[in-house]
């Protein structure tokens, strides 16, 4: 008996090479089944149709961030993302608010210089004692939990007007750091204090919508802006308007 013929979706890629006038859309019809990803269908575009398609990606399972894309409008990591749950077209597009390199991949260089130095952090408080000080290699840990997928990023709704923004990742990185015990705290507050820095949020909450790994971005830029509202006061400081929220959402 003749079996069925395998189901297929649409998939439009967004397309762009060094040197091309302009991006433009590629459609392809993708073989699927119901455990099929984003980034398998990427793959598969990749290995039938067109070797030029250009995704990145490691882990395969939502560790590493670096296959960060935006799936019908949305901010999603493609590994994990099964083109069940997307309806109609799946139209993958690169995460904005980052320079695009090729077809769905950006330049992470921006994302990352946006962080508080050092980082990735140190983090003897949680060594145990037996375990001496750490080499060089085995020394940094990153921000735990945030997978630096660039996602909150291309969410947020500041960062698409003002490249300077420190962004949803950066802040929220500051704010973990505030819980070390041997936080220069006055220098991270200083940090989080600058033009570009905490008070620039609009409290849109749309990193918290968009985070993969429950780092929860917004809450933790409104923990901040607590602590320097705090520490203004004390200092006898103005404490700065808040932009208004393009959503209405408070802090
Ligand atoms: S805070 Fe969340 S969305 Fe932002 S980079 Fe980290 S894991 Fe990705
Ligand atoms: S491939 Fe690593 S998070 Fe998706």
């Amino acid at each position: 008996m003749a079996g069925s013929a395998p189901a297929t979706r649409r998939v439009r890629v967004h397309r762009f090479k060094r040197g091309d006038a302009a991006p433009r859309a590629d459609e392809y019809d993708v073989p699927i089944d119901e455990r099929t990803t984003v980034l398998e269908a990427l793959r598969w575009i990749q290995l039938h149709e067109d070797p030029t398609v250009g995704r990145r990606h490691s882990c395969f399972h939502a560790s590493c961030g670096t296959c960060g894309v935006r799936v019908n409008g949305r901010e999603r990591l493609a590994c994990v993302t099964p083109v069940s749950e997307v309806s109609g077209t799946i139209t993958v597009d690169p995460i904005a608010n980052l320079p695009l390199l090729h077809d769905v991949v950006v330049d992470m260089a921006p994302f990352v210089a946006r962080f508080p130095t050092p980082h990735p952090i140190v983090r003897e408080s949680e060594l145990p004692p037996e375990a001496g000080t750490p080499g060089v290699d085995d020394a940094f840990e990153r921000y735990e939990d945030c997978i630096e997928c660039g996602l909150c990023l291309s969410a947020c709704p500041v960062a698409a007007t003002d490249d300077t923004y420190l962004g949803p990742a950066a802040l929220a990185y500051a704010q973990r750091l505030l819980e070390e015990p041997r936080a220069d705290r006055d220098a991270i507050l200083d940090w989080a204090d600058q033009d570009a820095g905490a008070w620039r949020c609009h409290a849109a909450f749309e990193c918290t919508e968009a985070c993969p790994s429950d780092v929860r971005p917004a809450q933790r830029i409104m923990s901040l802006r607590k602590d320097l509202r705090r520490r203004r006061k004390d200092q006898g400081r103005d404490v700065p308007e808040r932009p208004p929220s393009p959503t209405g959402a408070s802090s």
